[in-house]
């Protein structure tokens, strides 16, 4: 999330603090819906139909609500240039940015304050985020028109129809997925983003000797992710137990409200074993 003191968009204001903190009660997220007006520019918004996909993951909730007015200003103006359509297609990522260089994934960066961050410090590494937060995905493009960053490119949509659909068996370097939603509700546990058969999906897509590195600060869901890594084919725990953090990884506004509440964090970091 973006340090208080700040120009620009911000997170969204007083509007997007209630509604963060009405889905934090239900355990979920806050998703931007449709804009009133306007057309979709990021995605073609289908929505996976019940059942389908890696374990019918529906991770997130959208609901409606409105940008604020830099946000929007941010997401129209620059959308068409950074953001990927969903095509339900495989993707030529190199056409895409540009180069060859190794490709990153990041699932739900939020305000995209890591993702931003981590990009600027590897320019020879490709960053491509998924996300379904409207205001984010603005705050973001924002920051990445502001600080002249090549090396990222943003997909409205889905995680886990994308990476179905869009990227090819071997083809990340790796995938950070920073705070997921922790869906503490037990009859909400199927909800949560990192549980198998999503995680095999996710493995199968990074290539041997890549990275799978997650991050929360919900105690509980830290253990069940470790369960469910370990027992992922084709992933390796060098760490045999929860990991230490990376030095490279930017604090985010949902690291920093667990820290304010006493939470301890979590790195989960794996390695996809050869082929
Ligand atoms: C708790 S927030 C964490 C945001 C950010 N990583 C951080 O640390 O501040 C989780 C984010 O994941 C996004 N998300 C959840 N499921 C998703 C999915 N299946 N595809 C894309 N984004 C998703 C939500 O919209 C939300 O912004």
């Amino acid at each position: 999330m973006p340090s208080a003191n700040r120009s620009g968009p911000g997170p969204g204001g007083a509007f997007l603090e209630a509604e963060r903190a009405t889905a934090e009660r239900a355990g979920g997220s806050v998703a931007i819906g449709r804009p009133a007006a306007g057309r979709d520019r990021c995605t073609t918004r289908k929505e996976s139909p019940p059942g389908a996909g890696a374990g019918a993951v529906k991770s997130y909730v959208l609901r409606g609500g409105r940008m604020s007015d830099a946000q929007k200003r941010s997401y129209d103006a620059l959308a068409p240039r950074y953001c990927v359509p969903f095509t339900g297609e495989q993707a030529d990522w190199g056409g895409i940015f540009g180069n060859e260089n190794p490709l990153i994934l990041e699932i739900g960066f939020g305000m995209g304050t890591a993702t931003a961050a981590i990009a600027r410090e590897n320019p020879g590494k490709n960053y491509l985020g998924v996300e379904v937060f409207r205001a984010g995905i603005g705050r973001l493009l924002w920051e990445i028109e502001q600080a002249g960053i090549e090396n990222i490119r943003i997909l409205e949509h889905d995680a886990v129809e994308v990476l179905e659909k869009m990227i090819a068996d071997g083809s990340l370097e790796g995938a950070h997925i920073f705070f997921p939603d922790p869906w503490p509700k037990k009859r909400h546990h199927k909800r949560r983003l990192v549980r198998r058969p999503f995680t095999e999906l996710l493995a199968r897509r990074i290539r041997s000797g890549g990275y799978l590195y997650m991050v929360t600060d919900w105690a509980e869901y830290g253990e069940w992710a470790l369960r469910e890594l370990s027992a992922t084919a084709g992933l390796v725990n060098p760490y045999g137990g929860f990991a230490p953090p990376r030095e490279w990884r930017p604090r985010t506004k949902f690291e920093a409200k667990g820290l304010s509440k006493n939470h301890e964090i979590r790195e989960l970091f794996f390695k996809v074993e050869a082929r």
